[in-house]
């Protein structure tokens, strides 16, 4: 059944791309709305940076609302190092036109769960969870409007990219991501052990880019600048991508494969804060509260990717 779909997002190149593939993906799914999160960057410029890219891709449509500008308890942690200032360095994208709503991300999410069917709408979580965790904290009644919580973050067999036990979105606000997998809605997890897998190599770029739409050529763009950092650091060939694994689920659920299994979040220890605790092989006794996927079909996805953004302006 079609997917009735509300994005958080801190835009971020791996964001954008996971925006285009989503609203090239129309048969599959709906976008209801885009809310804007403080995460690789400040939340002035995340916020822009969803109106962008809609602008590109021909959506202005669609409404962009801005969330939190802050994770819940901790001070913000922002990956300008990898995103570059904007957060959206690489294409050159004109400032947006495209209005920003005057409600605050959070009531967005929770109006909209509340207006709608049970199960109706899923959550799609492509940074800090912040925005989802104070509605959830504000409103505990939207559990019933949603259909299933779909979200990149968290790690085990990989480690962590911003400590080395933490992964970033779950990093900048653990406690928001602690409200999250307690909160007893389905949720999905696409974690660092499976975008590890997802490596935008040149010859998949030069895929995106041959596209020749501008939609592909940004993506193209996007990823090209944001690839400099993980080259440098893990040594790889090519880049992970992250983002873009939640949206190819939505479209592909068979592109992955995984296990239901318990996830919690290291909240206390300074040293190892946001590490997710996963409990890969059923050692304790926890309820099983996340399907944590493991495994991608990493050609099916950029077969997929492709075809969807060539359908884009
Ligand atoms: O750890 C990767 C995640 O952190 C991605 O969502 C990326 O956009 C950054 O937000
Ligand atoms: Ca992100």
């Amino acid at each position: 059944m079609r997917r009735k779909i509300i994005i958080d997002t801190d835009p971020g190149q791996d964001d954008g791309v996971a925006i285009l593939l989503a609203l090239g993906s129309p048969a599959e799914i709906e976008v209801l709305g885009l809310v804007a999160v403080a995460g690789n960057v400040p939340l002035a410029r995340t916020e822009s940076n969803a109106r962008k890219l809609l602008e590109v891709a021909g959506r202005t449509d669609i409404p962009v609302f801005a969330g939190c500008p802050r994770p819940m308890l901790r001070p913000l942690v922002t990956a300008e190092h990898i995103h570059g200032e904007t957060g959206l360095d690489g294409p050159s994208f004109d400032d947006p036109t495209m209005p920003l709503q005057q409600q605050h991300g959070v009531d967005f999410i929770i109006d909209t769960l509340r207006a709608a069917a049970d199960a109706e709408i899923t959550l799609c979580c492509l940074g800090p969870m912040t925005d989802l965790a104070l509605a959830l904290v504000k409103a505990p009644d939207i559990t019933r409007g949603i259909r299933e919580i779909v979200l990149m973050g968290g790690a085990h067999f990989e480690g962590g990219n911003i400590t080395p036990s933490a992964e970033f979105n779950v990093y900048v606000d653990p406690e928001a991501a602690d409200i999250v997998l307690r909160c007893g809605c389905s949720i999905t997890m696409l974690p660092l052990d499976v975008t590890h897998t997802v490596l935008s190599t040149e010859e998949r770029l030069g895929r995106l880019a041959a596209i020749g739409n501008r939609c592909g050529i940004a993506a193209a763009e996007m990823l090209r600048f944001s690839e400099r950092f993980d080259l440098a650091r893990y040594g790889w060939s090519a880049a992970p991508l992250h983002d873009p694994n939640v949206i190819a689920y939505l479209i592909d659920p068979s592109l992955y494969t995984g296990r239901t299994i318990n996830v919690t979040v290291e909240l206390a220890s300074e040293l190892s804060r946001g590490m997710t605790i996963v409990d890969y092989w059923s050692v304790t006794d926890r309820a099983a509260n996340v399907q944590y996927m493991r495994t991608a079909n990493v050609d099916g996805f950029y077969d997929l990717l492709v075809e969807r953004l060539a359908v884009l302006p």
